[in-house]
């Protein structure tokens, strides 16, 4: 790579079904100036995550992602040339700065970051999956000493965070995860219980593992896991509408679940959605305490980091699959 030209990857076409590596096209181009008011950032770390596809479906918290476009992510990266007074070089940022070398960004877009932080820190725990968390668990979720907690898409970035903070929280924590290499990461992590929803008795499994039944149900995954958990909620609890992994990836969204609203009037269910983003002082309120505590080593942030601005489009279709432990991140040559 030279400096005077910028890498990137272009979403192309618009997935029908599954994600793959024909949706994107590598090219080249100079690396781009800033205009007054803007901000060269030389991308040092990007973010994968599974909203990356929901964007590509429609509307969302975001404009729909359109073909021709770099593919839009996440990152984190360092000032290179500063055209507004907000800015110096050599300052570390984040912000929506793309699958690309060299991101021009209004300063206003950009978030400044601590410098002195690793970047799997700031990509992860302290991006913008820790803070999901710890905003959906603690704000919607209320969690009470010695109630039961169940989390999915547990292995995963938010995830994984989720079930140490409800732990923190003094809860007894389930987690809902594929395959037995998470199970053991996820007892690592201190869960009292792991259910593999992949072993094929998920609803027996669910039960099985819940003697008590649920109070809280942080998820992330919807669809069937949902469907499953539902019926195990206690009087009065509450689900955390995190996200829905399990119908990013397909052309078309499953049906259900079943059992909404009858369960949730029958069991005085209170079920609310949220998007971290909508609130940037509570966000860092999360992001401080998060701070602390992996600095205090009593919260573990797990990592996947794939190398190479080249293998961006592999680590979100593997990430889609189940293919990641902890955050996935890819970290620029
Ligand atoms: N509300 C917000 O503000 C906000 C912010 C950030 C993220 N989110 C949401 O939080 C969720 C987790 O995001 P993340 O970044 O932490 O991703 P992640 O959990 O690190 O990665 C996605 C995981 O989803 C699981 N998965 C894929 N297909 C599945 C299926 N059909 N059923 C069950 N699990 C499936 C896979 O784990 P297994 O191997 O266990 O299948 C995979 O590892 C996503 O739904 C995301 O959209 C919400």
């Amino acid at each position: 790579m030279t400096d005077a030209v910028n890498r990137h990857w272009i979403y192309r076409s618009r997935p029908d079904d599954r994600l793959t590596p024909e949706h994107f096209e590598w090219c080249t181009a100079p690396r781009p100036r800033p205009a007054p008011g803007e901000v060269l950032v030389r991308v040092q770390a990007l973010s994968v995550d599974p909203s990356q596809r929901v964007w590509m479906a429609g509307p969302s918290y975001r404009p729909m992602l359109l073909p021709g476009e770099v593919m839009a992510s996440y990152a984190v990266g360092q000032v290179v040339q500063s055209q507004s007074p907000d800015f110096a070089p050599g300052d570390r940022v984040e912000g929506d700065l793309g699958w690309q070398d060299f991101a021009c960004r209004a300063a206003s877009a950009l978030r400044r970051r601590d410098a002195a932080r690793p970047l799997e820190q700031l990509v992860g725990v302290l991006g913008i999956t820790g803070a999901t968390a710890h905003v959906g668990l603690f704000d919607i979720g209320r969690p009470r000493p010695g109630e039961q907690v169940l989390v999915s898409g547990a292995a995963g970035a938010v995830g994984s965070i989720a079930v140490q903070l409800a732990k923190k929280a003094g809860c007894r924590v389930v987690a809902v995860a594929g395959g037995p290499h998470k199970a053991q990461m996820l007892r690592e992590l201190g869960a009292d219980a792991v259910v593999d929803y992949k072993a094929g008795a998920l609803r027996a499994d669910l039960k099985r593992a819940l003697p008590k039944g649920i109070d809280v149900f942080f998820d992330n995954v919807a669809g069937a896991v949902l469907e499953a958990a539902l019926p195990s909620m206690n009087i009065g609890g509450r689900v955390v509408c995190c996200g829905a992994v399990s119908a990013y990836d397909a052309g078309q969204a499953p049906p259900g679940p079943r059992g909404v609203p009858a369960l949730l009037i029958a069991r005085r269910l209170t079920m609310a959605g949220f998007v971290v983003l909508d609130d940037a002082l509570r966000r860092e309120a999360a992001e401080a305490a998060l701070a602390a505590w992996l600095d205090d080593g009593t919260l573990q942030a797990p990592v996947q980091v794939v190398p190479g601005l080249k293998n961006a489009p592999q680590a979100l279709i593997d990430l889609l699959a189940g293919g990641n432990t902890g955050k996935m991140m890819v970290r620029l040559d």
